[in-house]
């Protein structure tokens, strides 16, 4: 409890272009609770390199998605917005956390397996214990909540089984974290095939709307959505083209499907996805606008992470200190 309010971490990495659904699903989704808790945003960039990645990339990246936590509208005075690597804590604690970790219950998460999979020419030790540096990420700010997906939901388990471990042994160190699954509703699919995540890394881009999209081109994307023959708006599985399409516009607007479902009663499917791509545009404009003017002033982003970076850093190094002493490493002579 920091201030009378409970701690919140999340965080999100930097790789592919951001889309609507990352934003739908996770980042308005960050901002409507922010007020209600003590909050940390991490732009996960050590996490990042457990595949490889373009240098030169990777930090453009990281400071897009850092500047976009702010545009979408988390003020950065209230919650701490900050680059996971500028804060070495995360790597202190996660070797700590790895002695407490078995190789076992590492080797059974999903994840792993199918980036594994993927990966096949790069299995290295740190995709392995990527599990064990997000459970340092949450457990250095004595989290109580974490808001993630529902693919991250194991990876909350052994952060969990951990934290107790290592309780049990040493006593109450670590808050035991609870984990915050978003509206349901809000997962968002491909444009052009609605039975997968809308993805960054999508090989068609017109079955994912991107952050940074300009209105023409959402609203042609929105256009071009596969549906199906039924010529009916209504929410139902059976239809799950217009099933996804609903979501957005309802996402986008604060609405309720059978709301949706009423305004377009009677209508073509032309006008409901002209309304759609309206409703993108309607949330995205303003994102787009203030993340330009963000960018213009490169001081003030400058003074944010770097505030923010130390802000960290003492929240975090409280909780490493402690840790260190618990396992026996020897006291700072200062
Ligand atoms: N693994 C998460 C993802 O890919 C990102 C992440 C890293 C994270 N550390 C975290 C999320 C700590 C929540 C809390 O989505």
């Amino acid at each position: 409890m920091l201030d009378g309010k409970k701690t919140l971490f999340s965080g999100m990495q930097a790789t592919g272009n951001l889309t609507l659904g990352n934003y739908l699903g996770a980042l308005k989704n960050w901002v409507s609770i922010a007020d209600e808790y003590q909050t940390f945003y991490s732009v996960v960039d050590m996490h990042s390199i457990t595949v490889r990645q373009d240098p030169a990339e990777l930090r453009k990246r990281a400071r897009t998605l850092l500047t976009l936590y702010i545009a979408a509208g988390l003020d950065p005075e209230k919650n701490c917005i900050y680059y996971q690597s500028h804060v070495s804590g995360h790597a202190e604690l996660a070797w700590i956390l790895n002695c407490f970790t078995y190789m076992g219950e590492l080797s059974r998460m999903t994840q792993f397996k199918d980036k594994a999979a993927k990966h096949a020419d790069n299995i290295n030790a740190g995709l392995f214990t990527y599990p064990v540096l997000m459970a340092a990420d949450i457990l250095l700010y004595q989290a109580d909540v974490v808001p993630v997906g529902i693919d991250q939901k194991q990876h909350l388990e052994i952060t969990r089984d951990i934290a107790m471990r290592f309780n049990s042994v040493y006593g109450d160190v670590f808050t035991i974290p609870e984990v915050y699954i978003g509206k349901s509703g809000a997962k968002i699919m491909s444009l052009q095939d609605p039975s997968k995540k809308m993805s960054k890394s999508d090989e068609n881009p017109n079955g994912s709307i991107y952050l940074m999209d300009d209105p023409d081109t959402i609203i042609r994307k929105c256009k071009r959505a596969v549906t199906d023959s039924e010529a009916v708006v209504r929410y139902r599985e059976e239809q799950p083209g217009i099933k996804n399409l609903i979501d957005i516009y309802c996402a986008c607007l604060d609405k309720i499907p059978a709301e949706a479902e009423r305004e377009f009663d009677g209508k073509g499917y032309g006008e409901f996805k002209a309304a759609v791509g309206e409703a993108v545009v309607s949330v995205l404009k303003p994102l787009q606008d203030r993340f330009a003017d963000l960018t213009k002033n490169k001081d003030y982003l400058d003074s944010v992470i770097k505030n923010n970076a130390e802000k960290a850093a003492y929240f975090s190094n409280k909780t490493l200190r402690k840790v260190q002493k618990k396992v026996g490493f020897p006291e700072r002579i200062r």
